[in-house]
C-alpha cells in the first residue's frame, strides 16, 4: 500500500493547525499522516516515512509532565522538523533552554533570516511576515545546532543542526500569513528526497483498485445525501465496482427545494443505480408537535435509520455498507491523539447501526475536504455539486425553529431556492463557506399592495469559516441583500420580512437550532 508513495508523517501534540500541516504538505504533493505524538518508533518504522514532522501544542516542555515523542525517532537519519512546540520539544532534548515568554507573540509578527541553509534555500536574507502563536521560547542555542533567525519577540526562532536534518521554527509555516511558509515546507520535502505522487489522477486510480480489491464480486450498500461526501463515495464505488453497488436516497421531505430531483440527474450521469424512498410522511409524523431541537434531531435520526435498514434488508446478498467517512473524523475520533484546546461538537443523524452486519467500505477515510472536492472534480462530478455548502443531517427541521409542517418547509425551501439562486447569479456563492435561511415562526405586518397582511420573519445567513468551529458573518453587498429580500417577499407568499443575521460564532452558532 505504502510503496509506491513517499510519507510524510506528522506527530501531532494538539496544535489547532495540526491538520493544517497535513493539508499543505499534500497541496505540495506529498502523501502525509497525522498520529499521535507518542507513535512507537517500531510503528514509524513500519510506515517507512521520508520526513517527520513534530506539531506545535498547548503544552510547555518544562511541564513535569510534557508530552513527547519516542526519543528514537532522532536516530534514525530521518529528517526532522519541529514546529513551535515542536522546535521547543528539538531544544529541550538537545540541551538547548526554553523559557516561558514575558511577551507572548500571537498572530502576525518579522522573522528576520540572518544564516544561510538549505531549509530556507530561495528566501531572502532579511525580514519575512510570519505567524506565530506561542508562550514559551527558546532561550539557548541546542548544541551542535545553529540559530537562523529571530523574531519581534523571541531572539532563537529557527535552528538547525550542524551535522544532521533536524529543524526547528518558532513560527507557523503552514499558516498563509507566513509569506514563506510554502517555500520552508517545500524545502523540507526536498530535504526528504520525496518525490512527488499525491496527485488527484493517482489518488482515484489507487482508491479505485482498492474499493475492487476488498469487495470483489459482493454487493455494496450506500446512502446517498446529496452532499459532496457521499456523491464522491458513489463516484468512486460505482467506477469501481459498477452495478454491484445500489445507493439509497431517502427523502425526508425536509431537503432542499429540487433536491430529489437533482440527485436523481447525477446518479443517472454516473450510471449509478440509485433507489429514491419517499418517507416524507414518516418523518413528519414522527415529528408532529416537537419542538425541542434536539428531539427533533433523534427523531429523525431514529426515522433515518428505520427507513434505511428495511431497505437495506430488500438488497439481497448485499455485504458491504459504503460511508463518507474523510480524515479529519478518523483523527478526531482516535482517543491517542493529545487535545486540542478547541473543543468541537459533533453533529450527526444517528449512525447506521452496526447489527445490520455489513463491513464497512470507506473510500475517502484517508482525505481531507478540499481533496474530496479535488477527487470529485476528477472524476467528472459538476463543480456545482463539488462545490455545494454543507447541509445538515436533519434538513431543514432545524431551520424552522419550533414545529414543522408541509406549509413550513414549502415556505423554507422557496425562500432558500431564491437565496441560493440569488448569490450563485452575483458570484458569491463559491465565495461564501456556509449560507442558509431560515424561517422564524412570528408573524409579522407588511404591506402588499393596498393590503395590510401578516406573514412570516426569515432570516438569512452566510458565513465564512475554515473548519465551522468558529465563523464570521460575510459581507454581502446591501444592493444584493435588497434585491434578494424583494424577490423573497414578491414570489414567496406567506413571508412578510426578512432579516439578515449579524452574529458570528461564538457567540452564535451556524443553524439557529
Ligand atoms: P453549528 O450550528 O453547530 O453548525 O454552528 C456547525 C456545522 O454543522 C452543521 N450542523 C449539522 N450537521 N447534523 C449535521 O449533519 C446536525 O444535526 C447539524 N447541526 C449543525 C451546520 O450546518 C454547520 O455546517
Amino acid at each position: 500500500m505504502r510503496e509506491d508513495r513517499d510519507l510524510i508523517l506528522i506527530l501531532d501534540f494538539g496544535s489547532q493547525y495540526t491538520q493544517l500541516i497535513a493539508r499543505r504538505i499534500r497541496d505540495i504533493g506529498i502523501y502525509s499522516l497525522v498520529l499521535p505524538y507518542d507513535t512507537p518508533i517500531s510503528e514509524i518504522r513500519s510506515l517507512s516515512p521520508k520526513g517527520i514532522i513534530l506539531s506545535g501544542g498547548p503544552n510547555s516542555v518544562n511541564f513535569k509532565k510534557t508530552l513527547k515523542p519516542d526519543k528514537n525517532i532522532f536516530k534514525e537519519a530521518i529528517p526532522v522538523l519541529g514546529i513551535c512546540y515542536g522546535m521547543q520539544l528539538i531544544a529541550k532534548e538537545f540541551e538547548g533552554s526554553v523559557k516561558k515568554s514575558l511577551k507572548k507573540e500571537f498572530g502576525h509578527s518579522n522573522f528576520t533570516l540572518n544564516n544561510k541553509s538549505i531549509l530556507f534555500k530561495n528566501c531572502e536574507i532579511g525580514e519575512h511576515k510570519v505567524w506565530m502563536s506561542h508562550s514559551d521560547k527558546v532561550e539557548k542555542v541546542p548544541k551542535q545546532f545553529l540559530s537562523l533567525g529571530y523574531s519581534d519577540n523571541s531572539k532563537i526562532a529557527a535552528i538547525q543542526h550542524k551535522k544532521y536534518n533536524i529543524y526547528g521554527l518558532q513560527f507557523h509555516p503552514e499558516v498563509t500569513h507566513t509569506s514563506i511558509g510554502k517555500r520552508v515546507l517545500s524545502n523540507f520535502i526536498d530535504i526528504c528526497k520525496c518525490k512527488k505522487s499525491w496527485t488527484p489522477y493517482n489518488i482515484c486510480k489507487k482508491m479505485i483498485q482498492e474499493v475492487k480489491d476488498k469487495v470483489g464480486d459482493n454487493k455494496v450498500i450506500l446512502a446517498l445525501s446529496g452532499g459532496v461526501d457521499s456523491s464522491v463515495v458513489a463516484a468512486i464505488l460505482s467506477k469501481s465496482i459498477g452495478k454491484q453497488l445500489t445507493c439509497i436516497f431517502i427523502d425526508t421531505g425536509l431537503l432542499r427545494k429540487n433536491e430529489v430531483k437533482e440527485v436523481e440527474n447525477i446518479a443517472k450521469s454516473l450510471k449509478i443505480n440509485l433507489k429514491i424512498i419517499d418517507s416524507s410522511r414518516k418523518f413528519f409524523l414522527a415529528l408532529r408537535g416537537i419542538t425541542d431541537p434536539e428531539k427533533k434531531r433523534k427523531i429523525i435520526g431514529k426515522c433515518f435509520i428505520d427507513v434505511f435498514e428495511q431497505q437495506a434488508k430488500k438488497i439481497k446478498g448485499a455485504k458491504y455498507l459504503g460511508q463518507g467517512t474523510i480524515y479529519p473524523d478518523i483523527i478526531e475520533s482516535s482517543s491517542r491523539h493529545a487535545k486540542s484546546d478547541v473543543i468541537k461538537s459533533h453533529h450527526n443523524v444517528g449512525g447506521l447501526p452496526s447489527k445490520m452486519n455489513l463491513h464497512l467500505v470507506e473510500p475517502i477515510r484517508e482525505l481531507f475536504k478540499d481533496e474530496v472536492r479535488k477527487i470529485g472534480k476528477q472524476l467528472g462530478l459538476p463543480d456545482k455539486l463539488i462545490n455545494r455548502h454543507p447541509f445538515p443531517g436533519p434538513g431543514l427541521a432545524v431551520r424552522i425553529l419550533g414545529e414543522i409542517n408541509h406549509a413550513k418547509v414549502k415556505i423554507l425551501q422557496n425562500v432558500d431556492h431564491i437565496f441560493i439562486e440569488e448569490l450563485h447569479s452575483n458570484n458569491l456563492y463559491n465565495k461564501l463557506d456556509q449560507a442558509l435561511s431560515v424561517l422564524i415562526p412570528s408573524k409579522s405586518v407588511g404591506v402588499m399592495g393596498d393590503k395590510r397582511q401578516y406573514g412570516y420573519v426569515v432570516s438569512i445567513r452566510a458565513v465564512n469559516t475554515t473548519d465551522f468551529m468558529t465563523a464570521s458573518v460575510s459581507s454581502i453587498p446591501h444592493k444584493i441583500l435588497n434585491s434578494i429580500s424583494t424577490r423573497i417577499i414578491n414570489e414567496v407568499d406567506g413571508v412578510a420580512r426578512v432579516v439578515y443575521d449579524i452574529t458570528s460564532k461564538p457567540p452564535g452558532t451556524i443553524e439557529w437550532e
